[in-house]
């Protein structure tokens, strides 16, 4: 596997491998993201993730400096999934001039996480536009854990017409339930065994919306008041629909998304509505 730093070393891997897949991370890699190379790799391309901690997506005072870097073994592990390259730039070779030009996304953007992170998706946005322009890729990978932020580059990418398949890959969950975050190292062990409660209370409005319940607001706040009770800050519990629109009565197709606090860790999960898992 080889290991690109700068921008121009990235151009002479692309002269030998013009059509590639991409999978963008932020690095400290799990088994999400390894499932995702797998995914790319069904393309039957070459496949080339990315590591860069993105400081245009993260607010003041949130975790951008303690976001955990784990260089050596991420490499370890996009080389055992498969990988063919990785792209590694340093800050100075993303932005070598302050950015004075961003993506201005729509207002889907300050709803749900948007609202609790403002500025967030326009720097996200803009930092996955940038990353595709250098890597040129056919097809890109990224997981529905993330759902707002896979909802919106793909909304950019049909209006901005990117000659880009935009992939989504499903949400990897530890036995217990837990969707796999590079942010659930910062959990406490208590914090751990409590962490799984925002999937099973997500869970729960699904599998009423299956079996026909549509008094979505009651819904939201049953879930609120738990997770309240167990000690948990809820920035939101949403039902959508699946384009993360306003939810009606008639609507067949759902997704139920949230984000709380445990103690110091913002989580986030969302689960779509479908058949009941026995
Ligand atoms: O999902 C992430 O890890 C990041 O938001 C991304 C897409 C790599 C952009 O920095």
């Amino acid at each position: 596997m080889k290991i690109l730093h700068t921008p121009a070393e990235l151009a002479v891997w692309k002269i030998a491998h013009p059509d590639c897949a991409f999978v963008p991370t932020m690095g400290n890699l799990h088994a999400g993201h390894v499932a995702l190379v797998e995914q790319a790799r069904l393309s039957g391309l070459p496949v080339i993730a990315s590591i860069f901690v993105n400081p245009l997506q993260f607010g003041a005072g949130e975790d951008f400096e303690r976001y955990p870097r784990t260089f050596d073994a991420d490499c370890d592990k996009l080389q055992a999934a498969g990988c063919s390259a990785v792209f590694a730039p340093s800050l100075a070779d993303m932005y070598p001039q302050p950015q004075t030009y961003f993506v201005e996304p729509p207002a889907l953007a300050n709803e749900l996480c948007g609202k609790f992170r403002p500025g967030h998706f326009r720097g996200m946005l803009t930092v996955v536009l940038k990353l595709f322009n250098l890597v040129q890729p056919r097809v890109a990978v990224f997981g529905k854990k993330d759902y707002q932020q896979l909802a919106l580059i793909r909304s950019m990418s049909e209006q901005l017409n990117l000659p880009i398949q935009i992939q989504a890959g499903e949400t990897v969950r530890a036995a217990d339930g837990l969707a796999l975050s590079s942010r659930n190292d910062y959990l406490t062990d208590a914090e751990r065994h409590e962490a799984t409660r925002l999937y099973s209370s997500l869970r729960h409005i699904a599998d009423a919306l299956n079996l026909g319940r549509r008094d979505f607001e009651e819904l939201e706040v049953q879930a609120l008041d738990a997770l309240y009770q167990h000690g948990w800050k809820v920035d939101y519990i949403s039902v959508r629909r699946p384009d993360l629109g306003l939810p009606e009565e008639n609507d067949t197709h759902f997704v139920v998304l949230g984000a709380a606090w445990l103690g110091k860790t913002r989580l986030i999960d969302n689960v779509e509505t479908g058949p009941i898992p026995l």
